[in-house]
């Protein structure tokens, strides 16, 4: 397992290009399951998820195929990636297997796809995993009401659909609010459903409207995408399209709050800051300047940083996969903040690591109360969920000495070539490799 050894203390100047959104790719992704012929598909991430997604997809009959990168004429950070095209070419093989599901919980995405498509699918139930209970039971609803019978047999949740399915008015929502995948999930198979769905308590997070626009592309009838309520006109078919992915807004607030917390400047280049607008709104309480210009997004600190307090919401409020760096960045604010977390309230395990390197924060139930410091301390210290490993690496950014992370698979998972962006802006990061780490080669995944 690769680790990272951050040595702190350098203010971050420089530019960095947003990679696509890893929660609108994988997604997206498995919505190529639903169409006739090839989707090149661009601005998807090389991240260990999209890697996963793409063996999945292998598995389930598909053709992807990496292309090699455009010529690039920047002089620093990671080279740009190539489009990615799927095609399905195989029918018959419908598992997403445990040893996939596991380690990806959007695995879960493939469900709706093949039931509308094939009509049969057999997918791992995801457990648990490092923040928290993670159920599935709204997209199995969902999808029961268009008609979907299930099964659970041996850990796995068997679908099939006895005749086409039927498109109906219904209520999405949970006890913690929309759920972002299980709307797209019942979306895909409502596509191709017979007749209207209308999906009420939807998700408005923009990787659901990305989703949308890319099978309205396909020749799907979708409108009221972004609202929490959708409207779906099945249509008999699908046709492949070229759809690009929209930038990451996680991976954007992340540098936003490494500029802040090293008291430095960032350019961030392909940032959609409408996506943004909760963040930007508490970071400006903090004391962070985040402004547009020319094209680009500007975030820059002077480091005097304010508490706040803070609770995460779906879209548009503030997003849970920014919390746990927000809550990095508030380690050194001159006073008490509050953050509470409403979506996952168990995601908190940065807490006890982001304390070994000298946080002072008491958890009490939802909320964690933050006490600022005037210093963080490196430490070695262990990756537990991919945003939580964001946090810590933002705290090894401007941590007294060297911080040394270990488990950066996580981090892997979604934030692409991180360590190359960072030291491109000026940090001081060091990946020390695993020695089995293999290169990637561009078929990604044969049918
Ligand atoms: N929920 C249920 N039943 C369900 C589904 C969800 O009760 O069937 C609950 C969840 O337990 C949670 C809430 O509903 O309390 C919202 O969960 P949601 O379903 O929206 O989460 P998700 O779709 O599984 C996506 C992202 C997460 C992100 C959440 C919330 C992807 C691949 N994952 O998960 O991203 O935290 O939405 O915005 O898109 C990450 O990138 O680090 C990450 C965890």
């Amino acid at each position: 397992m690769d680790s990272f050894l951050i040595r702190g203390g350098n203010r971050l100047k420089g530019s960095i290009e947003i990679s696509g959104s890893k929660n609108s790719a994988l997604p997206i992704m498995a919505a190529c399951l639903l169409a006739d012929g090839k989707t090149t598909l661009k601005g998807v991430p090389r991240l260990s998820d999209t890697d996963s997604m793409s063996k999945l997809l292998g598995e389930l009959g598909c053709h992807v195929l990496r292309h090699e990168s455009p010529t690039d004429a920047r002089q620093t950070g990671p080279a740009l990636n190539g489009p990615l095209d799927i095609e399905v070419r195989d029918t018959t093989k419908n598992e997403a297997r445990y040893d996939i599901v596991k380690t990806m919980r959007a695995s879960i995405c493939v469900l709706g796809p093949l039931l509308a498509k094939r009509g049969h699918a057999v997918a791992s139930l995801p457990g648990g995993c490092g923040i928290g209970d993670r159920p599935v039971d709204l997209h199995i609803r969902g999808l029961q009401k268009l008609g979907a019978e299930f099964r659970t047999e041996n850990g796995n949740i068997i679908g099939t659909v006895p005749k086409r399915l039927r498109g109906c008015r219904m209520y999405l929502g949970g006890a913690q609010g929309p759920t972002v995948l299980g709307t797209i999930n019942v979306m895909c198979a409502a596509a191709l459903a017979e007749g209207e769905t209308v999906l009420v308590g939807a998700a408005c997070e923009p990787e659901v409207g990305d989703c949308a626009e890319m099978l309205n592309r396909m020749g799907a009838k979708i409108r009221g995408y972004g609202t929490p309520e959708m409207r779906i006109e099945g249509v008999d078919k699908l046709i492949g399209c070229e759809h690009r992915i929209i930038p990451d807004r996680i991976e954007a607030g992340t540098f936003m709050m490494a500029a802040a917390i090293t008291n430095g400047e960032l350019v961030l280049k392909n940032c959609n800051l409408d996506h943004l607008i909760a963040v930007t709104d508490r970071l400006e309480e903090v004391g962070v300047r985040v402004a547009r210009e020319n094209g680009s997004v500007i975030a820059s600190s002077t480091r005097h940083l304010q508490p706040i307090e803070m609770t995460t919401q779906p879209y548009p409020g503030f997003p849970t996969d920014l919390q746990a760096q927000l809550m990095a960045l508030l380690c050194l604010a001159d006073g008490s903040s509050f953050i509470t977390e409403r979506i996952f309230p168990d995601r908190f395990l940065h807490v006890g690591e982001l304390n070994r390197m000298g946080g002072r924060i008491r958890k009490e139930g939802p909320t964690a109360i933050v006490q600022g410091t005037k210093e963080l301390q490196g430490a070695t210290v262990m990756c537990s969920d991919l945003r939580a490993s964001a946090a810590l690496v933002l705290a090894g950014l401007v941590a007294r000495g060297t911080t040394r992370l270990d488990r950066v698979y996580h981090i892997d998972r979604g934030y692409e070539k991180i360590e190359q962006k960072l030291m491109a802006v000026g940090a001081d990061v060091e990946r020390i490799e695993e020695p089995s780490r293999t290169s990637s080669v561009n078929i990604v995944a044969a049918a």
